[in-house]
């Protein structure tokens, strides 16, 4: 190649790439506004909260902060309000194996932080940080559900409980709950926790009779 052709080569090709990098940011400069639902004054209110509590000292959001409690960006879309809201206010009148020290928040604190938390749930952070594995333990292995087993995996109640280790820490560990229940305190407990266990932050199972026997049945088996 002569002197003047790699030139040449070298500017259209730099030009070339420069307006690919430019259509790119403009792209994007471009989407950014619609990544986040607008900001409102109790989201603004959460915010300061957040702050106020230093809740990042053990908790993370978008993936940084402090690592030692659960990272907060999707969790009013796992969590219904009720239970993050009486969670907020006094961990261990929800578990009371919490780790998570009753930190004097007020109601009106606790509902701008739900709000806080509704918006950053909203933001488009393209996936990020990743879901926890969340599954029903016998499914895993390409194994056939049964159907208990499907509705408990549709209703999603391995956010807050785990099964042989797979699943969340909110609620008690199911994995022998069929040795410690029987099937009219399970069945009654789905339809209104707040029945049988006082203060349970448990919501209440929003499905068919069917669905909930079914679900009654598999909780039995585990054992
Ligand atoms: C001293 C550390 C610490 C601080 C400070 C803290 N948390 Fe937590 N939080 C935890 C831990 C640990 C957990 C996990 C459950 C447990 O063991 O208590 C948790 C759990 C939670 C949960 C329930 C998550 C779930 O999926 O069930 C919410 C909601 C929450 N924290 C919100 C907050 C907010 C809001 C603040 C600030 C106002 C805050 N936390 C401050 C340690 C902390
Ligand atoms: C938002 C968190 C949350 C969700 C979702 C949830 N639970 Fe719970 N669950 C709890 C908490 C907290 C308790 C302890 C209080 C109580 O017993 O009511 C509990 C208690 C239980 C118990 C009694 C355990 C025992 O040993 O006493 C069973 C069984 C149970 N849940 C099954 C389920 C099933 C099945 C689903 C799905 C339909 C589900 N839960 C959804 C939080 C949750």
């Amino acid at each position: 190649m002569s002197n003047r052709a790699a030139r040449n080569l070298f500017i259209f090709g730099s030009l070339f790439f420069f307006v690919i990098f430019l259509a790119f940011t403009y792209d994007t400069m471009g989407k950014l506004d619609q990544r986040a639902p607008e900001v409102t004054n109790e989201v603004n209110a959460g915010k300061m909260v957040w702050h106020k509590y230093d809740c990042i000292g053990c908790h993370t959001i978008f993936g940084t902060g402090s690592y030692f409690a659960p990272d907060m960006t999707k969790v009013s879309d796992r969590k219904p309000k009720g239970y993050l809201k009486q969670f907020i206010m006094d961990p261990r009148s929800v578990n009371p194996a919490a780790a998570m020290p009753k930190l004097g928040i007020t109601s009106a604190e606790a509902d701008n932080l739900l709000a806080f938390f509704d918006w950053i749930a909203k933001v488009d952070t393209n996936g990020w940080p990743p879901k926890p594995i969340l599954a029903v333990a016998a499914g895993v292995g390409g194994r056939e559900l049964t159907a208990g087993q499907r509705v408990y995996q549709s209703l999603g109640c391995s956010n807050c409980h785990a099964i042989n280790g797979i699943g969340g820490t909110s609620g008690p560990d199911l994995t022998r709950v069929g040795s410690r229940r029987d099937r009219a305190w399970l069945f009654g407990h789905f339809k209104d926790p707040g029945e049988y266990v006082r203060n349970s932050a448990m919501p209440k199972v929003e499905a068919p009779d069917a669905d909930i026997r079914q679900l009654t049945d598999y909780m039995i088996t585990l054992k």
